[in-house]
């Protein structure tokens, strides 16, 4: 069984994940929910210590079992100390990135065996699933524009910009991939446009949450 209050985010870089699960969550708690907001790589001490391994540094730095191995490992510790308590808690848990994101990035873009990251996901995931997956969709261009702007917004001390290196064809595969997930799972995945207005999108991930889930 899926969790029930549990949502993740996805899409490309740029999509406005952070910012939409900030508006988001503000909005639960408006209506009186208490919300836990995490990410992934990381979302826990130790976790958080293994995103460092995996942003910084060359794009080829590890191979893509490497990375799907250290994202898991991160994942579990994630879900230990962050996700399954907060859950336990009656909390809401919005969770910017989780599994769709080793699909599309370590599977379908740089070729990792789907069946590696399935049973990985078995183990580690296992019915803890996200009740919404919310899918923010936007052109490539557009996306890597808004990531680039972050970067150099960011100045000086950012190194994690090593996804952001690699080819727009490697992001057109993302984003395919993102596409492809959502609808091979309707149920659990919804797809926003993310090329709307700030306030537009948020409008329209309220609207999904508010049709599929009980609050
Ligand atoms: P972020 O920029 O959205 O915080 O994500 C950090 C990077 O980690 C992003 O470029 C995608 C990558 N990533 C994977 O490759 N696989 C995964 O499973 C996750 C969660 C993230």
């Amino acid at each position: 069984m899926p969790r029930e209050r549990f949502i993740t985010l996805e899409g490309g870089e740029g999509a406005g994940k952070s910012t939409q699960a900030r508006l988001l969550a503000a909005k639960l708690e408006e209506k009186g929910h208490r919300v836990t907001i995490t990410r992934e790589p990381g979302g826990a001490p130790g976790a958080e210590l293994i995103r460092k391994l995996i942003v910084d540094g060359d794009a080829d730095r590890w191979t893509p079992r490497t990375e799907a191995l250290l994202i898991f490992a991160a994942r579990e510790d994630h879900l230990s100390r962050t996700i399954r308590p907060a859950l336990e808690r009656g909390e809401w848990v919005i969770c910017d990135r989780f599994i769709d994101s080793t699909r599309a990035y370590q599977g379908a873009a740089q070729g990792l065996d789907r069946q590696v990251i399935e049973k990985l996901s078995e183990i580690v995931i296992g019915e803890d699933m996200p009740a919404l997956t919310l899918m923010l969709d936007l052109p490539v261009e557009a996306g890597l524009a808004r990531a680039g702007k972050r970067v150099e917004d960011a100045e000086a001390g950012v190194t994690e910009d090593r996804y952001e290196k690699m080819e727009i064809e490697f992001h057109q595969t993302l984003r395919r991939a993102f596409l492809d997930i959502a609808r091979a799972e309707p149920g659990r995945c919804a797809v926003i446009d993310a090329g709307k207005s700030e306030v537009e999108v948020a409008a329209a991930i309220w609207a999904e949450v508010g049709t599929r889930l009980a609050l």
